[in-house]
C-alpha cells in the first residue's frame, strides 16, 4: 500500500521544519542572552584595601568608605561601588559594622542623636544600637548591624565581605 504525500502536506512539512529551524536560531541567542550574567563569575567575597591604617583604628568608630566590585545582571558601577563601614578596635579585635539599617535600611551614625551618647542612631524610626552593633532592646531594629569581615595586610586596613551570621 503506497502512502502518497499530498502537495498540501508537503508545502506543510517544509514551512512548518523550516519555521521551527529559523526560530531555534533566533531563540537560542535570546536565551544565551538573558541568562548571560547568571552564567559568568561576580568579584564576591574579594577583599578591597581601605586608605586607612591599621594604626589610624582606635575605640572610636570611625567611617571608612571604600568600593567594591559589583555586578548585578548587566549593571557593573565603573570603579566600583561606593559602601562604607563603621570601624573601632573592639577588645583588641578590628570590628567593622556596616550602617544600614536592620529595620528597613537607612543608615545609622555614631553618636548622631546627643540624646544617645556612645550608640550608633538610626534617624529613620530612631533605631538604636550599641557601640557593638547590637540592637537596643525596645527600639525598631530587631536585629544586631551586619559586620565586615577584616584583615591588616602591609599595615592598611583591608574590608571583605559581610560575615555571614
Ligand atoms: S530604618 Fe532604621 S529604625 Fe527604621
Amino acid at each position: 500500500m503506497s502512502k502518497k504525500v499530498s502537495r498540501r502536506q508537503f508545502l506543510t512539512y517544509t514551512l512548518g521544519g523550516t519555521a521551527g529551524f529559523l526560530g531555534m536560531g533566533m531563540l537560542f541567542p535570546m536565551i544565551r542572552f538573558a541568562a548571560d550574567p547568571m552564567l559568568k563569575k561576580g568579584g564576591k567575597g574579594a577583599f578591597v584595601k581601605t586608605n586607612y591604617k591599621e594604626d589610624q583604628i582606635t575605640e572610636t568608630p570611625l567611617s571608612v568608605d571604600f568600593r567594591v566590585d559589583v555586578k548585578d545582571g548587566w549593571y557593573v558601577p565603573e570603579g566600583g561601588e561606593p559602601r562604607t563601614a563603621w570601624v573601632m578596635k573592639s577588645e583588641g579585635k578590628i570590628l567593622a559594622l556596616s550602617p544600614v539599617c536592620k529595620h528597613l535600611g537607612c543608615t545609622v551614625g555614631w553618636e548622631s542623636n546627643p540624646q544617645f551618647k556612645g550608640e550608633f542612631f538610626c534617624p529613620c524610626h530612631f533605631g538604636r544600637y550599641f557601640k557593638n552593633g547590637t540592637n537596643v532592646p525596645g527600639t525598631p531594629p530587631t536585629k544586631p548591624l551586619d559586620q565586615y569581615e577584616t584583615k591588616i595586610e602591609a599595615g592598611h586596613l583591608w574590608i571583605g565581605p559581610i560575615k555571614k551570621a
